[in-house]
């Protein structure tokens, strides 16, 4: 269990949360002349001429950001941040406070251009550090014409906006708050690709820290109402954009190490790195405990850190592995989540039942309303209302005659695209743990690792994936997934019968 931070621990403040329309924040202006889909980010500006509630919050929150200690949480394309000044230390020191969280791990910076990174990497207070170095060292380091590491232009040009993060060398002197890298040399970059946080980037004008706005150690937040959840009386202002896309956080890479590694696995997949250039031989650098030849039976609880955890036990069970019937059988509340082979467990019927009365607002309801496609066109910041996250639904005993005698079934179906499962496996978890379950049965899936040839399981339903075998990007999603799951998960079911 982590040490928290235990000051100023009572949740005191007001917390609001402020429903943002992307589609009302006005036209970006591309400062390059050239298209701007393709090269925004270079340099934009917004069009602050109109004025309409979604701007005024959008303002409101960046005054608080470049002014205020206590920091704000606004929606990325994976997860909701927990946003301060990245060089002011007191802000920063508010996310940790926040968070209640030990203040060791480095937090990535979030800019809305690539100017806005490279005026940080290049301090006008002293020549830049790589002017020395010989070009072929630049590919690690930067150079004159462009501070930001010549291994990485590749992936911005290929990812960002998006959702990857870069390793980059600190400048020296460093604008950015020491809170922030935890005393590394390096620091962690990332132009996200949602409107409104590019946005609030944008109208606050510094870089931004920003963690996954969760309390430490529960599921990173995909939605608004998450991050009021658990952090509620701890910050002012949670900008509600509507559910997150990706649902998984960034792809963390190191490029300054040869070959490149990948630090987290996360929104941007190995197969699609390893076809950048410079990029072919990248290792994964993240350990994540895979099954592959283990005895049989639940590992040992408390192996490791938990992580990403609800607070009711999680069971994870590897791709091909069959619920076990017993699971169902004990006395107690208990939650299914379901991906790509489980049914609904035999002797249970589905519950009539009215959806659950915030998946709405959820689902960005009222928030996107409004949004129509000729204004997305119109808009490069504004994006495409994502499909609904599944909210769990009760089961029940199909005949008199079962045996079953758990008194509450909960199941979450997460049966779609892996794409899918990224995006409402947080939800489900945290979802489930609201309705008080004991324990969590996950259905894990195929990332290569924990499934042997000869497995058990449900085979009839490869129509999920269209009947074909997962493309190595749905893998790679698929290893983000698991790398989460395996680190919420309290054990393990390698084998089941
Ligand atoms: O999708 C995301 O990345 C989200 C959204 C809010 O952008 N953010 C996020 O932040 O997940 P956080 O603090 O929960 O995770 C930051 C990750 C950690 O794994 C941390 O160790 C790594 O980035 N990191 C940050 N700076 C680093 C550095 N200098 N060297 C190595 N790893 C670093
Ligand atoms: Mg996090």
């Amino acid at each position: 269990m982590a040490k928290i931070h235990q000051n100023g621990d009572t949740p005191t403040l007001n917390t609001r949360v402020l429903p943002v329309n992307a589609s009302n924040i006005g036209k970006i202006c591309s400062k390059s002349k050239e298209e701007i889909e393709t090269s925004f980010i270079e340099d934009w500006d917004l069009d602050t001429s109109i004025s309409n509630p979604d701007i005024t919050l959008l303002k409101q929150a960046a005054d608080e950001l470049r002014h205020s200690n206590v920091p704000v949480a606004f929606p990325t394309e994976t997860v909701y941040g927990l946003g301060a000044d990245a060089t002011r230390s007191e802000a920063v020191r508010g996310i940790y406070k926040a968070k209640q969280r030990p203040s060791d791990n480095p937090l990535i910076v979030h800019f809305s251009s690539l100017k806005q990174l490279r005026d940080l990497l290049r301090p006008s207070a002293s020549p830049h550090p790589s002017s020395h170095q010989a070009p072929s060292q630049q590919s690690q380091t930067g150079s004159d014409s462009d501070p930001i590491p010549a291994i990485y232009h590749p992936l911005i040009k290929q990812f960002w906006p998006g959702p990857l993060t870069l390793i980059l060398p600190l400048p020296s002197p460093s604008p950015l708050a020491p809170e922030v890298t935890a005393s590394l040399r390096t620091f962690g970059a990332r132009i996200p690709a949602h409107p409104l946080a590019l946005a609030l980037i944008h109208l606050t004008g510094r870089p931004i820290a920003a963690p996954s706005a969760n309390a430490s150690t529960l599921p990173s937040p995909t939605c608004a109402e998450h991050v009021f959840s658990d952090l509620q009386g701890r910050i002012s202002t949670i900008l509600d954009g509507g559910p997150c896309d990706v649902g998984v956080e960034s792809t963390v890479v190191d490029g300054l190490s040869v070959p490149p590694v990948v630090l987290r696995p996360g929104g941007v997949s190995l197969g699609e790195l390893r076809k950048c250039d410079g990029w072919e031989d990248v290792r994964v650098g993240y350990e994540d405990r895979s099954l592959k030849g283990e005895a049989e039976g639940p590992r040992a609880p408390g192996m490791k850190y938990r992580h990403y955890s609800p607070r009711a036990r999680v069971v994870l069970y590897e791709a091909g592995k069959k619920l076990r019937k017993e699971g169902l059988e004990s006395v107690g509340k208990v939650g299914i989540i379901r991906t790509k082979r489980w049914k609904i467990p035999d002797g249970f019927d589905l519950e009539n039942q009215a959806v659950d009365a915030d998946q709405k607002s959820r689902n960005g309801e009222p928030s996107q309303n409004g949004t129509d496609a000729s204004k997305e066109r119109l808009n490069p910041l504004a994006r495409i209302l994502a499909p609904p996250i599944p909210s769990p639904r009760r089961l029940i005993p199909s005949s008199s005659e079962s045996t079953l005698t758990s008194s509450e079934i909960w199941d979450v179906p997460l049966t779609a695209s892996t794409k899918a499962i990224a995006r409402g496996l947080f939800s489900a978890l945290r979802d489930l743990d609201r309705l008080g379950v004991d324990v969590i049965y996950v259905e894990g899936i195929d990332d290569g690792k924990g499934r042997r040839e000869g497995d058990e399981g449900e085979r009839n339903d490869e129509a999920h994936d269209g009947g074909t075998r997962d493309s190595n990007e749905e893998k790679d999603l698929a290893a983000a997934i698991m790398n989460r799951l395996r680190k919420a998960a309290e054990v393990e079911f390698a084998v089941t019968e």
